[in-house]
């Protein structure tokens, strides 16, 4: 039976390339803490040339944007190292990897949107520990990687999505009368169950390469609440203020919009839409 090492797997993404995987069968074998933590990162690679997975989806990271500003070397620790290890350890096994990155590694230009061809210019610690996770990847898994860019994920449901969009339904759902969201900041979002089945039918073919996965169109996240409040039937007010009034640890980029010029619409019979039905569908599953 074909043997999957899932990291990350308790994560948003790690939920549903979970189910993904679950569905096609095959072996699931996950790393994750308690038991093993990435922090030790001599323990990666035996742990691997253990199991000899012929997939590992490597989809831990720490995703805290601000932590990683204040911490980079907790960045450099778990996005960077950590995956080197990884990518030494699934070649040597003469596995497939999956590496998820981020439109982060993007922003410092300003462009709009950016493809596969642009060259990464990252704003903060955690687009570039992303990068570097990237090169760990190119370098330590020449023959047998592929990288996905997502944007803004989504996806959780009710019980799970803490972030952007769990958190204006909650707003919503508790009365509150005025919801305020960024409206300087661009974007692109990714339905996270999307692009589990994208890794999964991607392991299965062995598809190797680098690709941006997010649906059409950037927006902000104004824009998201606004879609969010319609197609909820919010009657309070949304509005749209600068980043500012938020202050936080790390520089956030005014846009990282991401797009494909590898893939076609329907990649591997997964529908991407733009970003209002890509959300629609999301909101209407919650
Ligand atoms: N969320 C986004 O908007 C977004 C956008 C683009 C790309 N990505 C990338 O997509 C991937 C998945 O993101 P996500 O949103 O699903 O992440 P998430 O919900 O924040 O989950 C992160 C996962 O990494 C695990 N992890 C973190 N530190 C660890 C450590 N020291 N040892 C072992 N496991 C550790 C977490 O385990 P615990 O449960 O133990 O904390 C969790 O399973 C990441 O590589 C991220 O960089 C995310």
């Amino acid at each position: 039976m074909t043997k999957v090492l899932i990291t990350g797997a308790t994560g948003m993404l790690g939920q549903y390339a979970l189910a993904a995987a679950k569905a096609e069968g095959y072996d699931i074998i996950t790393f994750g803490r308690p038991q093993n933590d990435l922090n030790n990162i001599e323990t990666i690679a035996p742990f691997i040339a253990q199991i000899k997975p012929s997939i590992v989806l490597h989809l831990a990271a720490q995703t805290d944007v601000d932590l990683c500003e204040r911490d980079p070397a907790l960045a450099a620790r778990i996005n960077v190292l950590a995956t080197r290890e990884v990518a030494k350890a699934t070649t040597m096994v003469g596995g497939w990897l999956g590496y998820v990155s981020t439109s982060n590694v993007f922003g410092a230009k300003e462009q709009t949107v950016y493809n596969e061809l642009d060259l990464p210019d990252p704003v903060n610690y955690y687009g570039r520990s992303k990068f570097w996770g990237e090169q760990m990847v190119i370098q330590y898994a020449p023959h047998n990687h592929l990288i996905v860019r997502a944007g803004w994920m989504i996806g959780g449901g009710a019980s799970k999505d803490h972030k952007f969009v769990g958190k204006i339904i909650a707003q919503i759902r508790n009365g509150a009368s005025q919801i305020l969201a960024v409206d300087d900041k661009q974007g692109s979002i990714t339905a996270a169950e999307n692009l589990a089945r994208f890794l999964l039918a991607s392991a299965k073919r062995g598809r190797i390469g680098l690709f941006h996965f997010a649906s059409k169109g950037t927006v902000t996240r104004f824009q998201i609440a606004c879609e969010i409040a319609k197609s909820l039937g919010y009657s309070g007010v949304v509005r749209g203020v600068r980043s500012n009034i938020f202050p936080l640890s790390a520089p956030r980029a005014t846009s990282e919009g991401i797009e494909s010029i590898f893939l076609s619409d329907a990649a591997e019979d997964i529908y991407i839409g733009s970003w209002n039905e890509d959300l629609q569908k999301y909101i209407s599953q919650f």
